[in-house]
């Protein structure tokens, strides 16, 4: 949500932030700007719009300025315009300031700095940084070794709310100050230059030892060298980590998007998946001799005496928490509530004893969710006398140097690779895969299934990258011709019902995100309580429905639907004959057992929703109002 990225050193730095801010434009694409010291002054440029508008902008111009901050945007505060784009600048233009996040206290701000004469030129909250350093520079400038980092440390304490900020000032040409409270912002180290960014693609270019900034801390970076410091002042001692990434995963060797690349990607993700949590060669027998079928590496007291579960999380995510729910529940017998981030945060069920709470989020930063564990940790502390009610917390995420592995002691990486699409596609099925793992872990700890089963549905898990692949490979040219049949449609509905019900909510989502189109999901067997009012020829209905526990009671909703001139597209294996009387337009998936085919019936949705929007030619990777990591509340 925004993106920022600055850079100190010997080299050009124009180049290099417009460079990061096209691997940050996937956290926001409404307005873009830049801001470098060149002979004495700031140069800002901002444009409103896609990051190629700013490019336009600034061709033909050299700019060999080698300190400079750059900002893509996503609008909290004040519509997307250019006045409102960052870089943000004080009365006098000498000071430069970038900001993701949200200052909540800004309004208070704004009118005190108003009533000591100051003009504001845009609707943001971010504009009272740059006048807030201008007014305090003038006084730290009599008093302070380093007066910029001594104005901006002053300023830090007097914001609210969440922010990762990066200042540049005319005054200081070799000097950039970067800040950090609640928004995440790393540090890059090269040789003799340094940078900043929102997330690490716009680093991997160009150094792989980074530094995480963490809550509450500022950085001086000038081209000798990085000094952190406390928000109090105090000096801190941090050393940069090696960062192991592969620069070819943010590139996209030749798909047309980032999202077909990734969606191709799932069945290496969940191989990479299936080793890190599976015992390749786990069979029932191993159980006689207490060699577990999974090797997650969390501390045994996360499970002791467990009651319940508690999972939060937002958007997809969420609908991958759906998934584990009914993996929990139904192997491991463990009662599990999946809230909303945004709604746990501020309604929390009642503090319950031996609860795990598992927060899901791809990104790790997404705020909502954070701060729904934040609560959770706070309101748990303080039980010494009553150990059973001590927050255990356990985290699911695709990213485990981000802030939710400053906030949990426990995680489970997905390992799915950078991904870079706005919509997720190969996180969730990474996220879905280390539910099968936990609740696998969890019903050999109790013992909820016998060796037999739990060794069968092994043998299943193993053999999904290949059932994934020959979806990939016989339908994908099918659905891309199906799509065309949509080009009209306004409304879609999705149906499924138990473990594949979720997968109908994360259908119909990924649809509304890319291509605009209103889409709902629904258990099937609620339809007939209202939502089948809906239907009608023009309202096309995607049906998942696979053989097991629910597959004639799907099929018979699917006929409802049918009654009521729904055009009918399952999503069933082929050979199910009563499926294939059933739904108008089939697409076939290979037979598997209900309780692992979510991996295989969400790739004929993702493939619909992005062939549906490609076909109507919108932006795949970046569509409207969105943005990949969702920093604020
Ligand atoms: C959907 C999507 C969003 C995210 C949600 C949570 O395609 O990407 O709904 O799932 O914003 O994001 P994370 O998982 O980063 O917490």
């Amino acid at each position: 949500m925004c993106g920022i990225v600055g850079y100190i050193g010997t080299n050009e730095a124009s180049g290099i932030l417009l460079e990061g801010l096209r691997k940050l434009e996937y956290r926001g694409y409404d307005s873009a700007g830049i801001a470098t010291v060149l002979e004495g002054e700031i140069h800002c440029v901002r444009a409103k719009g896609k990051l190629h508008n700013l490019e336009e902008k600034l061709a033909g111009e050299t700019n060999p300025a080698r300190l400079g901050i750059a900002h893509t945007r996503w609008a909290t505060h004040g519509r997307p315009e250019e006045y409102n784009a960052h870089p943000h600048m004080d009365m006098a233009k000498r000071i430069a300031v970038i900001q993701n996040g949200i200052i909540e206290n800004y309004r208070e701000l704004r009118e005190e700095l108003k009533r000591r004469g100051c003009e504001f030129r845009s609707d943001t909250d971010t504009e009272v940084i740059p006048h807030l350093i201008a007014e305090e520079l003038g006084k730290a400038e009599t008093v302070a070794d380093e007066p910029l980092m001594e104005a901006v440390r002053q300023v830090v304490q007097k914001l609210q709310g969440a922010f990762a900020i990066a200042v540049i000032c005319a005054d200081y040409s070799d000097e950039l100050i970067v800040a950090r409270q609640q928004a995440p912002v790393v540090l890059g180290f090269g040789q003799g230059e340094f940078y900043c960014a929102s997330d690490t693609p716009a680093l991997i270019p160009y150094t792989r030892a980074i530094l995480t900034l963490e809550n509450g801390e500022l950085a001086r970076m000038t081209p000798l060298g990085v000094e952190i410091y406390s928000f109090e002042g105090q000096r801190l001692k941090k050393a940069p980590r090696t960062l192991d990434v592969n620069p070819v995963m943010v590139e996209k060797q030749g798909f047309k998007h980032f999202m077909l690349k990734e969606i191709y990607e799932q069945p290496g993700v969940v191989r990479a998946c299936l080793e890190a949590y599976f015992d390749g060669d786990w069979t029932a027998a191993d159980a006689a001799i207490d060699k577990p079928p999974t090797h997650l590496g969390l501390p045994p007291d996360l499970f002791a005496n467990l009651q319940q579960i508690e999972i939060v999380a937002c958007g997809t995510s969420w609908h991958a928490g759906l998934v584990g729910k009914y993996l929990l529940e139904q192997l491991a017998g463990v009662t599990t509530t999946v809230h909303y981030a945004s709604e746990c945060r501020y309604a929390p069920p009642p503090i319950a004893p031996n609860t795990l709470i598992i927060g899901v989020t791809q990104s790790g930063e997404t705020a909502d969710t954070l701060a729904a564990l934040e609560m959770e940790k706070k309101r748990r502390s303080g039980f010494d006398q009553n150990p059973e009610l001590l927050p255990r917390l356990l985290g699911i995420t695709n990213r485990p140097e981000s802030s939710l592995g400053n906030l949990v002691a426990s995680i489970i990486d997905t390992h799915a690779g950078i991904e870079i699409g706005v919509a997720a596609t190969k996180t969730f099925v990474a996220q879905v895969m280390a539910f099968y793992a936990l609740a696998i872990d969890l019903t050999y700890r109790r013992q909820a299934k016998s060796p037999e089963q739990l060794e069968q549905m092994l043998v299943g898990l193993r053999q999904l990258p290949a059932h994934m692949e020959l979806v990939l490979e016989s339908q994908e040219r099918y659905i891309e011709e199906l799509a065309h049949d949509f080009a009209e449609t306004q409304d879609f509905i999705f149906l499924g019902r138990g473990i594949n019900f979720p997968i109908a909510l994360e259908g119909a989502l990924k649809l509304k995100e890319i291509s605009y189109i209103h889409a709902e999901g629904y258990p099937a067997g609620e339809m007939k309580h209202g939502p089948i009012a809906l239907l009608d020829a023009k309202v096309p209905v995607v049906t998942i429905a696979m053989p097991g526990s629910v597959f004639e009671k799907v099929l018979s909703n699917a006929q409802e639907a049918r009654a009521r001139d729904a055009r009918l597209i399952g999503v069933t294996p082929m050979d199910e004959q009563d499926a294939a009387d059933t739904f108008d337009t089939l697409i076939p998936v290979p037979h598997i057992d209900e309780m692992l085919s979510p991996i295989l019936t969400v790739i004929p949705l993702q493939l619909l929703a992005y062939h549906i929007a490609a076909r109507r030619g919108l932006d795949v990777d970046q569509p409207r109002n969105l943005a990949k990591s969702v920093t604020v509340e």
